[in-house]
């Protein structure tokens, strides 16, 4: 396997040339864009990591399944999808347009930002400090790290600067789709979008995913077998935005971006997968990532279809 997963890498590194670092939030654009790495992780609890797999990067919007996941621990799949909806979109990962003329209940599914936004206001708490506490607590038990931590300057940086979010924000506030303080809100949506970790970390998560929402090295479970299947599903459908549908014809695997440059992959009863590679595509997904994906699919058989 770790043979494989090296001339996945150093095969793949070519693309990383074909897109760009995201520089909409300005401290991302610091990122090295020729990294490239991967990191798979059996059920049997085995690791098995590539080129750049222990280098930190903000998670992004793969946090958009830990929040999914914490809302529907706290209230139940009936009230998070009276909020948001599970459709695709086909439009870009921070449109604002469906808001008011296609959707204007509910923004169409939670992992766009509207819909992140929305899911990431219910999770519970009785203050922010106690949200930003489990969002973190939950997020070290899934990857198995006590150290998973906000980037701090990443989180600033998104808090000065994330003025589409605010846009979205305010707006489902007037139309009644979010409840509470927006800018708290906001708040710990550009938290949940600065946890810092590596492929091993979201890897983890991708794993404990495809065991069904029981964590493989301890057989804890964290989530139940439902909403494990919603977030897996969820994931396939809106994962990687616009180009989902191309996603599943070429790849095949449940999955989730985020423009730190990560994509967290879970194969039903195999594996968690964790790509890095912060070179993006214009639909904002890990160009170099998702080409060592493509790669990981086809040799082992991976797609779901
Ligand atoms: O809300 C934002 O724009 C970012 N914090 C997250 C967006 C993102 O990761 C989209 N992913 N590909």
């Amino acid at each position: 396997m770790k043979n494989l997963l090296e001339s996945l890498v150093e095969n793949n590194r070519i693309h990383v040339s074909e897109g760009k670092v995201a520089s909409y939030i300005p401290e991302l654009s610091k990122t090295n864009p020729s990294d490239l790495g991967i990191c798979v992780v059996g059920l049997d609890g085995k690791e098995y990591g590539a080129g750049d797999f222990e280098k930190k990067f903000t998670i992004q919007s793969i946090s958009k399944v830990i929040s999914l996941m914490l809302a529907l621990l706290d209230n139940g799949k009936r009230n998070v999808f009276e909020k948001v909806g599970m459709e695709p979109t086909g439009d870009s990962f921070n449109s604002i347009v469906n808001l008011e003329v296609k959707s204007p209940d509910k923004p169409f599914n939670p992992m766009i930002n509207a819909g992140a936004i929305a899911t990431t206001a219910l999770i519970g708490g009785d203050n922010q400090e106690e949200k930003s506490e489990r969002l973190l607590e939950f997020t070290r038990k899934i990857t198995g790290n006590p150290e998973i931590n906000y980037n701090e300057q990443v989180y600033l940086s998104e808090k000065e600067t994330g003025n589409r979010n605010r846009a979205l924000a305010y707006f489902m506030k007037s139309n009644g789709i979010i409840d509470g303080n927006v800018e708290e809100i906001l708040d710990l949506y550009f938290r949940q979008c600065s946890i810092e970790g590596n492929c091993r970390d979201i890897a983890r998560i991708g794993a404990m995913l495809s065991n069904d929402g029981v964590i493989p090295w301890s057989g804890e479970r964290v989530v139940s077998r439902e909403v494990s299947r919603i977030v897996k599903t969820i994931m396939v459908t809106c994962g990687m935005y616009d180009a989902s549908g191309n996603f599943a014809v070429h790849i095949g695997i449940p999955a989730k971006s985020g423009v730190g440059g990560g994509i967290m992959a879970s194969v039903p009863r195999r594996m968690g997968i964790g790509v890095y590679g912060p070179s993006l595509d214009e639909k904002g997904n890990s160009i170099g990532g998702a080409h060592v994906l493509k790669g990981l699919s086809d040799e082992l058989d991976l797609s779901i279809f």
